[in-house]
């Protein structure tokens, strides 16, 4: 194809994306089988470059130990009641901050789920998830790979309450919101994860991850695929880190034709 986007901050904060010529295309991989497989054993990119940029701290695992045994009452609810219990909920310290809790958006029957970490500003002021700058990138991320925010695609976040100044959520606040998330894979039943950042990839995966080594793999949850990717905020921050993001959304997209029925 040749051609990969360019996500330009433009003047005001908003981002665009725009087709640029694109570094040499990352070889395909060979996709697994449909079935849970152990990191170690998946398929793997190339990685370009060092791994000195996932600059997210490592907080800890969502382990089965740290996970909530209140699962059980979340996990009939239908999506009415799901989300009533998600605004509601003092699961954890976050609701003490929030203004509001934010579920998640889009097509609540989607092939496509991107996960996030959790809400920011804008979104506690909201009520959805990525609408700020980060929010404005993974649109034009989104766009990237001819999709649009609710058409074929649902966003939610690893934990629904803002962290307090937008710290990375706590370990036992991920455990304590991942039934939420459960849930809303359970009734949405995509057909493929995105993960975007550590917090997303570590709640999902139940494992420690580093997003620069987990890119390129193909994970399950589930027995749902899941793929790792930067965070749209720190690839903000991290402008050097978008090709390797395109790479990613492309494995993503060829996945999703894999899974596809021809
Ligand atoms: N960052 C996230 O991870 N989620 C949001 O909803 C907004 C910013």
């Amino acid at each position: 194809m040749g051609l990969a986007p360019l996500w330009r901050l433009r003047e005001g904060g908003s981002v665009e994306a725009e087709l640029a010529p694109a570094p040499a295309p990352a070889p395909a991989p060979v996709l697994p089988p449909l079935v849970p497989v152990s990191p170690s054993l998946a398929p793997r990119l190339p990685v370009l470059g060092d791994q000195r940029n996932d600059i997210l701290p490592a907080r800890g695992v969502v382990t089965s130990a740290t996970r909530s045994d209140g699962d059980d009452a979340v996990a009939g609810l239908d999506w009415e009641a799901l989300e009533a219990r998600i605004r509601g909920c003092e699961a954890c310290g976050l609701c003490k901050r929030r203004k509001q809790a934010v579920p998640g958006v889009g097509d609540q029957q989607a092939d496509w789920l991107f996960v996030g970490e959790g809400p920011g500003a804008e979104e506690d002021e909201r009520g959805e998830p990525f609408v700020g700058q980060a929010g404005r990138l993974l649109d034009a991320m989104l766009a990237s790979i001819d999709l649009k925010r609710g058409e074929d695609v649902y966003i939610a976040n690893a934990v629904k309450c803002r962290p307090p100044n937008n710290r990375t959520p706590e370990a036992t606040e991920l455990a304590a919101c991942f039934p939420y998330l459960e849930r809303q894979i359970a009734l949405i039943q995509p057909r493929l994860i995105i993960a975007l950042g550590r917090p997303a990839a570590q709640a999902l995966l139940n494992e420690e991850v580093r997003i620069a080594t987990a890119r390129g793999r193909l994970y399950t949850h589930g027995g749902i695929p899941v793929v790792v990717t930067y965070h749209p905020a720190y690839l903000l921050r991290n402008l050097q880190d978008k090709s390797k993001a395109w790479e990613d959304l492309c494995f993503a997209r060829r996945t999703m034709k894999s899974l596809k029925p021809a």
